[in-house]
């Protein structure tokens, strides 16, 4: 029987970057990537399902890494806030979903925006015509205390938009 306090090899791909340790099979993916891993960009707000902070792709759908054990990740490839980003000689370059964020002020505190951000990524590369409509519904599991949300479908709508005249 297996003892959810015996430490357990999980091997993943995090942010492309091969990753390997320890854990017991209780470890949740967030406290996994947070403690074992070091990547504290996964925020954690109500551990239990409801705030989306937690949000991460795990084999490129979004997921609460809350309700996620490490041990179900075994053999993924996750993706966290701390892969979108990217430097350019000594500086830091935001993703272009990160730089519309930034320009519609779509972010307070940013406790919640690494959980925003995962989870538009994973809908628009479901579904890259999403509307407004469908941008609110696919984000409407994620919470945000501070902007009323308004900025926040505006920066993700541009950001669509962005993707589409590319594609066109
Ligand atoms: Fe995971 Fe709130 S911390 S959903
Ligand atoms: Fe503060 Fe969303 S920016 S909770």
């Amino acid at each position: 029987m297996l003892d959810a306090n015996e430490p357990t090899p999980v091997t993943l791909t995090v942010n492309g970057k091969a990753e390997s340790a320890r854990t017991t099979p209780r470890t949740t993916l967030a406290d996994f990537l947070r403690h074992d891993l070091g990547l504290t960009g996964t925020h954690l707000g109500c551990e239990h399902g409801v705030c989306g902070a937690c949000t991460v792709r795990l084999d490129g759908t979004a997921v609460r890494s809350c309700l996620t054990l490490a041990v179900q990740a075994d053999g993924a490839a996750v993706d966290t806030v701390e892969g979108l980003g990217a430097t350019a000689g000594t500086e830091d370059v935001l993703h272009p979903l990160q730089q519309k964020f930034w320009e519609h002020q779509a972010l307070q505190c940013g406790f919640c925006t690494p959980g925003f951000l995962m989870a538009a990524l994973a809908a628009l590369e479901e579904d890259p015509d999403l509307d407004r409509d469908g941008i609110r519904e696919r984000l409407s599991g994620n919470l945000c205390r501070c902007t009323g949300y308004a900025p926040i479908v505006d920066a993700v709508a541009e950001y669509a938009e962005q993707l589409r005249e590319a594609r066109s």
